[in-house]
């Protein structure tokens, strides 16, 4: 298997995690960051993972995502493999004013259509995507220096294909989409906790939980997939897919890293 760990320092800095040792302190008020033992602008990795090459990748940027998903879950399979959770993604939206918000979700599909991952439909990214389907999601697979990142747009699955997906939940997690109001002020834990217990009991262990109305998938429908390796001297490789609309065929562009 491919070694993916950040290898010796290279010539500007440290490797990471960074030095413990605080940097020589320059005058005035010293950064949080330095107070706190670490110098964060000298963290830094080296990378040592191979190129990758145009004439290497397919002609669908899917089938590639395929590839490097499937190195990412062997690595997660791995007990001395450097990932963990590799279907987490940051989803980026922004809302009618064009406000960004990011967070974490889970990759729950893809295929040629795209990829699909569930949530509130109340939730503040839903009402970002209600008010602008345009989105970014990013896979971050620092240790294995790479990164995938996809711009598209999203669009609310068929509830038929919710449902499928959330009958197969653990039942603790039914509830939990139907206990929490996601991303509304609550005024405490117990609040939350006495919604779920309420649940339970109205749905003990074994008992079919419906899917919530106001929970589902969205599928984004790519337009431009990215794959992002890191190499030596920060001369990495990034390799873009982009189509103009989803009829069109991709086309595989190199940028400057
Ligand atoms: C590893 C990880 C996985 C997560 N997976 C999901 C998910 O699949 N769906 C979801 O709605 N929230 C998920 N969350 C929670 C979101 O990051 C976020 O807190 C929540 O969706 C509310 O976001 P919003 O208020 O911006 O809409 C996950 C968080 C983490 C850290």
């Amino acid at each position: 298997m491919t070694d993916f760990r950040a290898t010796a320092p290279d010539a500007s800095g440290p490797e990471v995690p960074g030095s413990p040792t605080p940097a020589p302190a320059p005058p005035g008020p010293a950064p949080s960051s330095a107070a706190a033992g670490y110098d964060v602008a000298a963290m830094r990795a080296q990378y040592r993972a191979e190129g990758i090459a145009e004439t290497d990748f397919p002609a669908d940027p899917v089938e590639q995502f395929g590839a490097w998903f499937a190195a990412a879950a062997a690595e997660a399979a791995d007990p001395a493999g450097v990932i963990r959770e590799p279907n987490a993604m940051v989803v980026s939206t922004a809302d009618a004013q064009g406000r960004p918000g990011s967070r974490t979700v889970l990759l729950k599909g893809y295929d040629a259509r795209g990829f699909v991952f569930y949530t509130n439909y109340e939730s503040r990214k839903a009402r970002d995507i209600d008010a602008n389907p345009h989105v970014s999601l990013l896979f971050p697979w620092h240790p294995m220096a790479r990164q995938v990142i996809v711009a598209g747009t999203a669009e609310r699955i068929g509830r038929d294909e919710t449902v499928r997906y959330f009958r197969g939940r653990p039942h603790g997690s039914q509830l939990g989409a139907w206990a929490s109001a996601q991303s509304s002020v609550i005024a405490s834990r117990d609040e939350l906790d006495a919604a779920y217990a309420e649940l339970a009991a109205r749905y003990p262990e074994g008992e079919q939980v419906p899917a919530p109305p106001n929970w589902g998938g969205y599928r984004i429908t790519p337009r431009t997939v990215e794959f992002w390796q890191g190499r030596t001297n920060r001369l990495h490789d990034r390799l873009v897919y982009t189509r103009p609309d989803a009829a069109a065929p991709w086309t595989l562009q190199r940028l400057s890293p």
